[in-house]
């Protein structure tokens, strides 16, 4: 089974700095490849309704396909967060809806994740990274995402969430997807403030343990726009975002970056 892995498309953004049809290239990868399944991590583009559009629209193009997702802090970018999720869970491949069985052997299990400051430096209260402003700059989730409680919170919530499909799914092979960051050694440290304050955004180490405590066997996940593939543990780490264009992008065009981004993992 061969499954393809992409996140961080920011489909919005980047048609407009690229002045070129990403979604069309999309289909074009997909009717050049045609993987069983495609796993987008998040930050589809900002705003849910345009995000769920779009992956209906990837899914009606390519209906032999199985698209999963989850969410990004860009998809669900609204005046109520918590609406915001729930109507992307209206995309049938959402796997907030729940795990899915690929075949007897492997599972998917997902969730978008949020951060609890795991990742943040010492020296700053948590009042401070909730608030999310260091300096002149603050934190784009702090003004654009609106969940009912503290980050805290919501991180407890997919921890609870995703602990209890796990359990249920221990001893099976298991895909475990978030948007956000699971394990320190990806999060960047610059050892400048103006950087490292905000990297208590960037996920929680929390979901790094879920993972090793359940014997996880490949973790895909986004949000940082760098791409990983690597071994730890035991365990098969993805970070394959497309990224910002044009300083996060290596080709000059939409076309080469997509096509060569794009990863395809067989199981
Ligand atoms: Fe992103
Ligand atoms: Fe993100």
């Amino acid at each position: 089974m061969r499954i393809a892995v992409l996140s961080d498309i920011h489909e919005g953004l980047n048609r407009k700095n690229t002045q070129t049809d990403l979604m069309g290239l999309l289909h074009k990868w997909m009717a050049a490849h045609m993987p069983d399944v495609f796993i987008i991590g998040g930050d589809m583009t900002a705003g849910p309704e345009k995000s769920l559009a779009l992956l209906n629209q990837l899914q009606q193009y390519s209906p032999r396909t199985k698209f999963l997702f989850v969410h990004g802090n860009h998809d669900i970018y609204h005046e109520d967060s918590k609406a915001a999720h729930e109507l992307l869970l209206q995309f049938p491949g959402n796997l907030g809806n729940g795990p899915v069985e690929l075949n007897d052997d492997w599972v998917v299990i997902g969730e978008g994740g949020w951060y609890d400051y795991s990742f943040g430096i010492p020296g700053f209260t948590e009042e401070q990274f909730s608030n999310g402003t260091y300096q002149d700059f603050t934190w784009p989730d702090k003004i654009y995402a609106h969940w009912p409680g503290a980050d805290r919170e919501q991180t407890d919530r997919y921890i609870l969430k995703l602990e209890n499909w796990l359990s249920e799914y221990h001893g099976k092979n298991i895909i475990l997807v978030t948007h956000f960051v699971p394990l320190s050694q990806f999060v960047l440290y610059k050892d400048d403030p103006k950087w490292d304050f905000f990297n208590a955004m960037q996920g929680s180490f929390r979901f790094g343990e879920l993972a090793l405590k359940y014997g996880v066997k490949k973790y895909i996940f986004g949000h940082i726009h760098t791409r990983y593939h690597e071994q730890i543990e035991g365990m098969e780490i993805i970070c394959n975002p497309l990224g910002y264009y044009p300083h996060e992008w290596s080709h000059q065009t939409a076309e080469e970056e997509i096509f060569s981004t794009i990863k395809i993992i067989e199981i």
